[in-house]
């Protein structure tokens, strides 16, 4: 079923809160395959974007509520990382509250404290936030089934993944393995840009231990936020061409997820990763996040796959580091050829 705005809208905070209560929820990251590059309106992408689900970095969190003698304008909360006080996170977390308080009117009514733990390092560069709101969201909506016991299953993933994005797009997209499908696409059934869907399919089995190590050539906070980058989409030059672009590739890699074309998801994901890149060095302002190494570990991981014909390829998100994607029955080998040959930290995931 397709769900729209007004399916998720609650009009009003109910009378009867439970005074106090815990919730703890998790959820995985992703990578993603055809990128989510440019917004408009509230966290509506401007194309659709495909990813896998990636099932080792995950957020735990745990929030404790106490509900409030009267619901406040903003939702007063803390968040704590690791159990440390972690201010820098709480713009966006406010941002997120601020942004589903039509879809989730209680969460005014509680003062939260928010527990935050990463089973990957945190200063790593992978997409922290995804997997954070989606932890958050999913919170959200437990709190929700407390005060609204007959929320259906279906309704309980789809609003999960429509809260996330409100916090950050790409949230939206972590939640089932092993792939999602996010925005809609008018030759995909079911597909909607309020949140993501598993594809009408089984992904094929050769994709089912892919791996994703991610090469961290650059630690620490992002130089350009993703925000800021999807902003310059607005105004691109290139913006419409690459519009249509994603939306054939979106169709073209859900075709070669389904059938097991390896070749073709090799080109596809290397072409979207350079794709990204091109943008961002054609904006106004221009910006380059690649470093050096950037390239040097994508040619080397050319050179292997020319040299030995093994199925290892690359892909990239809005930064420094270099997510190396092949199948599990090939590890020793990209070890051997590629990770024990670099200096950088990797960390291994899994689809
Ligand atoms: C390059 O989801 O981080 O990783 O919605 O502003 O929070 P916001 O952006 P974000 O953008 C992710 C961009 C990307 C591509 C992708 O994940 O699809």
């Amino acid at each position: 079923m397709r769900f729209i705005e007004s399916d998720f809208t609650i009009p009003e905070i109910p009378k009867q809160l439970v005074a106090q209560i815990r919730i703890s929820a998790s959820a995985p990251s992703n990578i993603a395959l055809v990128k989510y590059w440019g917004k408009q309106g509230l966290q509506l992408p401007m194309n659709p974007s495909v990813s896998f689900t990636l099932n080792r970095s995950k957020t735990l969190t745990t929030a404790d509520l106490t509900a409030l003698n009267k619901a406040s304008k903003q939702v007063l909360f803390k968040f704590y990382f690791d159990q440390k006080h972690y201010p820098d996170f709480e713009p966006k977390i406010a941002g997120f509250f601020k942004n589903i308080q039509k879809f989730a009117p209680f969460v005014t009514a509680y003062q939260w404290q928010i527990y935050s733990h990463n089973t990957f390092p945190h200063s790593g560069g992978i997409a922290s936030s995804a997997s954070g709101f989606a932890a958050l969201a999913k919170i959200v909506v437990d709190l929700e089934k407390q005060l609204y016991p007959q929320q259906t299953e279906e309704y309980y993933n789809k609003k999960v993944s429509f809260l996330a994005r409100l916090g950050s797009g790409s949230a939206t997209r972590s939640m089932a393995s092993p792939v999602m499908i996010w925005g809609t696409h008018p030759q995909i059934k079911n597909t909607s840009d309020l949140y993501a869907v598993l594809p009408n399919f089984d992904v094929h089995p050769v994709f089912s231990n892919f791996r994703d190590s991610i090469v961290l050539v650059e630690k620490g906070q992002k130089k350009v936020s993703s925000t800021a980058g999807h902003n310059l989409m607005t105004k691109h030059p290139y913006k419409d061409i690459r519009k249509q672009q994603a939306f054939e590739h979106t169709l073209q890699m859900l075709q070669y997820l389904k059938t097991g074309d390896v070749e073709n998801f090799i080109k596809l994901t290397e072409a979207e990763a350079l794709g990204l890149h091109a943008l961002m060095m054609t904006s106004d302002p221009d910006y380059i996040l690649m470093q050096p190494d950037t390239l040097k570990i994508i040619l080397t991981i050319r050179q292997i796959r020319h040299q030995t014909g093994l199925p290892v390829c690359f892909t990239l998100d809005a930064g420094a580091n270099v997510h190396v994607l092949y199948p599990e029955n090939i590890v020793n080998e990209i070890e051997e050829k590629l990770f024990s040959k670099i200096y950088y930290d990797v960390i291994h995931d899994y689809v």
